[in-house]
């Protein structure tokens, strides 16, 4: 194939053609890192049965080596492999989510290493619905452990640009496809103990998962099993944009005043305020505005860094449907909750 690629920095951007992905496939093959897109972020994926490769992404990343990864596979086939003692539920939650945006923590099998786990006898598996990454997934042979593609403790990448913007010069490839529609990450949900939890709200609702479970499900944050937190993830402050942020709950009414005199009062020492518009002022919560306000958080956060504002001042949404995902998102990223 004499298909020639541009390079960012040494990293080669690849389209969704045929011969570029064949490309992405021949470096997942040997080991080497590829981002690509899913419907939630963009993910930087390695063959998930080599331990080399899977260290090389904490490394890219700046990731601490205890926060474990998910696996993405592209057939159900695959999932017996890479899971064991795989409980009745979680096949029930596969038929009804995938491929889509849940990633479900079940007991690991031998033929993924600990350290896609970061030690832990657990694995969470997603199949992303994406038609890039599946082909990726397909194409590779492997299953593909893959973190969202940003810079540790940066907000996720919503776009082959915010990819790049973190990790031209330390991964291999990025395959350049459009921006993710759902733009926050998948709910994690572990089946691996006795009862269904909740570890990180995402794409699919914990009301969609409790309609299909029959029961009410628990949402964990961060929960300690033998000293150490059940999703590692949740215990860093993440998803932060470099100004500090500040979150108004509360009152919808009065957060909203809030928001503006804090914003005024910025204002007036001089500092350049950004406002994270969360388009929640009007009325009862509406499910669709909050899966608008879900797809541009990370964007919009990145853009007031670029802006360089001074500080960040969002009002809370409600926490219907994905906006658990917004809030639990806003949380990490404030430097100050306030409540009015
Ligand atoms: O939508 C997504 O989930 C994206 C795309 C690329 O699929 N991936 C993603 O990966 O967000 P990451 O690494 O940024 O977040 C994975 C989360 C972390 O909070 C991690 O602690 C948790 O999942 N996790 C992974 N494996 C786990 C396990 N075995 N037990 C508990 N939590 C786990
Ligand atoms: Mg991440």
């Amino acid at each position: 194939m004499t298909s020639t690629f541009k390079r960012v920095n040494g990293t080669l951007l690849l389209d969704n053609s045929y011969p570029a992905l064949a490309r992405a496939v021949s470096i997942i093959r040997r080991g080497g890192l590829v981002a690509f897109p899913t419907e939630t972020v963009y993910g930087l994926g390695a063959s998930a049965t080599d331990s080399n490769a899977v260290n090389n992404i904490f490394l890219a990343k700046g990731r601490p080596s205890d926060n474990p990864l998910i696996v993405h596979i592209s057939s159900i086939n695959q999932l017996t492999n890479i899971a064991r003692d795989i409980p009745e539920t979680a096949f029930l939650l596969a038929e009804k989510f995938w491929p889509g945006a849940l990633s479900i923590v079940l007991t690991r099998s031998e033929i993924i290493p600990p350290e896609v786990s970061a030690g832990l006898r657990t694995v969470a598996v997603r199949m992303p619905d994406h038609k890039v990454a599946l082909d990726l997934i397909r194409m590779s042979g492997v299953p593909i452990a893959a973190p969202s593609a940003n810079r540790s403790g940066r907000p996720s990448p919503t776009s082959y640009r915010h990819v790049l913007e973190d990790l031209a010069g330390r991964i291999d490839a990025v395959i350049k496809d459009d921006d993710c529609s759902i733009g926050v990450e998948s709910t994690v949900i572990d089946l691996s103990g006795p009862v269904p939890v909740i570890l990180r709200p995402g794409g699919v609702s914990r009301e969609e998962l409790e309609s299909v479970l029959k029961l009410n499900v628990k949402v964990s944050a961060p929960l300690f099993r033998e000293g150490i937190p059940s999703s590692p993830g949740m215990k860093y402050r993440h998803y932060s944009p470099k100004a500090p942020l500040i979150l108004v709950t509360g009152d919808e009414t009065r957060r909203m005043h809030f928001a503006e005199k804090i914003a005024d009062c910025y204002r007036r020492k001089g500092q350049r305020v950004g406002i994270l518009n969360t388009f929640c002022e009007s009325g009862r919560p509406d499910l669709n505005r909050l899966r608008i306000i879900a797809s541009r958080l990370y964007r919009e956060l990145r853009i007031l860094d670029q802006q360089n504002v001074d500080i960040i001042i969002v009002q809370a949404t409600s926490s219907g449907g994905i906006g658990l995902a917004v809030m639990n998102r806003l949380r990490k990223a404030a430097a100050r909750i306030i409540k009015v």
